[in-house]
């Protein structure tokens, strides 16, 4: 078979497929083979390998061992299957860290993180990215155009486990680099970050150290040019890897497996050089790790919240848009969780159908395969404990059943379409958790707020970056969109005369560099809301106060409204009684309060008005839509009645329309 049949990012996209990732270095070759029949039995069609095989294929530097990784390949390449290759990067090997310690990552301690589990190195370091560039022209030079391979997977979840930002001497140095370039003069520097406070004032590029190990909190200012430099590191890192991938290995596609709700570079910056995103999926320890309330977690312990899940696909599939621009491009889930895994505080099993109902759920957000994490569990080492399809002793597992049983592979793919976005920057969310000023006052916490109110309206949304073009969407909702500057501000007031847009609160709090606006927030937007910030409330755990009958926790922002905005709701009691809440100015609505009924409710009357049609769904049960069906999916551990009055099982989903 030549690369001409494989055609390898159409047939990516084509149709809904599954997969696995896979670790044949870790189990004897009289393995393999038996492995890659079961996987074709299993009904997979993609396999991903050696994104930690490095200290195998490079035993001593510059010694290649490539014999054990032919072998795999064939061995998988012989049962039809599509192997997907990683860059081996997220684990340089100890003899590389013995000769080069300078690419040690160093934490905000100011401690050199060690060798000994993976991710150990700084994305700035040249030498690292030297070693990077050569490990990747060396497998893909060996493999770039072998009939297995159909596409690459840059490293492994970069910045996994704290390692986007290094504060060691190979990032402070490129970090002095990039404010000179970024700032021009020291003047430009000291008037954005405001550094006449507290005498911070610069006389010299090496006064600047990133920022960590200050007394008490460093400047705000400071610590976003801090994350847009690390997140540049993190884009340029891989940015060399794809240049020798697309060089060697023609006709591939490379994506990157992306991780849930992480926030530390800028994912639509990394997208940029690839051809589709992938994340992975651990929807039970992802709910376990969430500030969501006890009583929720517990409940949801064995499934996860299809919101936390949901908002992860809808944001992965709009990083890169189709080509014919009616909606986000088909992703992947590189990673799918398929039992327990063993990373949070307590790993329960999940529920029976729980896998079915995670992989039905991708499927209908528009994923094009969902590979399966992993193949069988690990004998050996820090992931012990952590679940595959099969288990130690090579009995397929619960997960493993369930997806034998599965018969949604193999649909057609069909675009998910929306007249609905959720604007989301990294920038902003930055800014916003420098300085949260309210327990609980994060920004996924704000923004999750408003997209759980959108889905259970049974909106499906496409999660985009607020300088995208917008003008597909009618709805547009900015609910924490910190950073704010006059060309941005055009744009939303263009989005806005679509339909309708709706901010909370927080919105243009910062110019882009982190000062507040000399008039006020929402500095830019000030004619397209007509709202003047007048005080703002963090309120702590159990104080709470009432906004148009709702209760409000977390955060209270009142606004002085200028003709002919309308007030629509005012505070009922605390210190901003009777001061407006909601303000609606024609085709704007700033919402200042934080509280999820009374978004919801706001959200609602916004799409009645727009003739969006919605379908309220309790807590638990969502619907997505891709093509003409429509999935139902109840995650809740007992059955529901759906809106038109029919049942739907237990930790269960339902095609319709197929
Ligand atoms: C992912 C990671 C995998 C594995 C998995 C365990 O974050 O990419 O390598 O560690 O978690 O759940």
């Amino acid at each position: 078979m030549s690369i001409a049949d494989v055609r390898p990012l159409d047939d990516a996209q084509a149709a809904f497929t599954l997969g696995v990732c896979y670790y044949p270095e870790h189990w004897p070759r009289d393995r393999w083979a038996g492995y890659a029949r079961r996987m074709r039995e299993l009904g997979l069609t993609y396999v991903r390998i050696a994104e930690f095989a490095w200290s195998r294929m490079e035993p001593a530097e510059g010694h290649f061992d490539w014999a054990w990784l032919d072998d795999a390949v064939a061995s998988l390449h012989a049962e039809g299957l599509h192997v997907v290759l990683c860059t081996p990067t997220a684990t340089p090997p100890a003899w590389l860290v013995r000769a080069h310690p300078e690419i040690l990552p160093v934490d905000a301690q100011g401690r050199v993180r060690a060798f000994g589990s993976r991710k150990h190195y700084d994305h700035a370091s040249p030498v690292y990215r030297a070693h990077s560039r050569r490990i990747t022209e060396a497998i893909a030079t060996r493999y770039g155009e072998h009939p297995a391979v159909v596409g690459w997977q840059t490293d492994n979840e970069f910045g996994c486990h704290g390692t986007t930002r290094s504060y060691g001497p190979a990032s402070r140095d490129a970090f002095r680099a990039w404010l000179a370039a970024r700032h021009g003069t020291l003047d430009a520097l000291n008037r954005a970050w405001g550094t006449v406070f507290w005498s911070q004032e610069y006389t010299a590029w090496d006064q600047i150290d990133p920022p960590h190990l200050t007394v008490t909190d460093p400047n705000p200012s400071h610590v976003l040019d801090f994350a847009r430099f690390a997140s540049d590191m993190v884009v340029e890192f891989q940015a060399e890897q794809v240049a020798i991938l697309r060089r060697r290995s023609p006709g591939r596609w490379v994506t990157h497996n992306f991780m849930q709700l992480f926030a530390d570079f800028d994912h639509y910056r990394a997208a940029e050089v690839l051809d589709f995103a992938s994340w992975d999926s651990y929807p039970v320890g992802l709910l376990a790790l969430s500030a969501l309330p006890e009583a929720h977690k517990r409940r949801f312990a064995r499934t996860g919240d299809p919101d936390l899940v949901g908002f992860n696909h809808d944001l992965y599939r709009n990083l890169k848009q189709s080509s014919d621009g009616l909606g986000g491009r088909a992703f992947w889930v590189m990673e799918q969780q398929c039992g327990q895994v063993n990373w949070a505080p307590s790993n329960p099993l999940p529920a029976a159908g729980a896998v079915g109902l995670w992989t039905a759920q991708a499927y209908a957000h528009g994923a094009a395969t969902v590979s399966y994490f992993r193949w069988r569990a690990a004998t050996v080492a820090q992931e012990l404990m952590h679940s595959g399809l099969f288990r130690h002793d090579e009995t397929l597992d619960r997960g493993g059943e369930e997806v034998a049983a599965l018969e949604i592979a193999g649909r057609p793919d069909a675009a998910v379409t929306t007249p609905v976005a959720l604007l989301h920057d990294y920038e902003s969310l930055w800014a916003y958790d420098a300085q949260p000023h309210s327990e609980g006052a994060r920004y996924w916490a704000q923004l999750l707020q408003y997209y759980t109110a959108l889905r259970g309206l049974g909106l499906d949304v496409d999660v985009r970056h607020p300088d995208a073009d917008l003008s597909r969407y009618r709805l547009v909702v900015a609910p924490a969109l910190q950073l704010m500057d006059e060309r941005r501000a055009r744009r939303l007031a263009e989005a806005a005369e679509a339909g309708h847009l709706v901010v909370g609160p927080r919105t243009g709090y910062r110019t882009m560099t982190g000062r507040v606006p000399e008039d006020g927030q929402p500095g830019p937007l000030r004619d397209l809301l007509r709202v003047h910030l007048r005080n703002f409330d963090g309120l702590p755990p159990g104080l709470s106060v009432r906004a148009g009958g709702h209760a409000v926790e977390t955060w209270a922002e009142s606004y002085a409204p200028s003709a002919p905005a309308t007030v629509e709701a005012t505070y009922d009691d605390g210190p901003l009684a009777g001061q407006p809440a909601v303000v609606r100015h024609g085709a704007a609505t700033t919402i200042g309060a934080w509280s999820p009924t009374l978004v919801a409710e706001t959200l609602a009357a916004r799409c009645a008005e727009l003739g969006i049609a919605t379908e309220p769904l309790p807590t638990g049960v969502r619907v997505a839509r891709r093509g003409g069906i429509a999935t139902y999916l109840n995650f809740n551990p007992e059955p529901v009645t759906l809106p038109d009055g029919t049942p739907l099982g237990p930790v269960s989903f339902e095609l319709r329309g197929a």
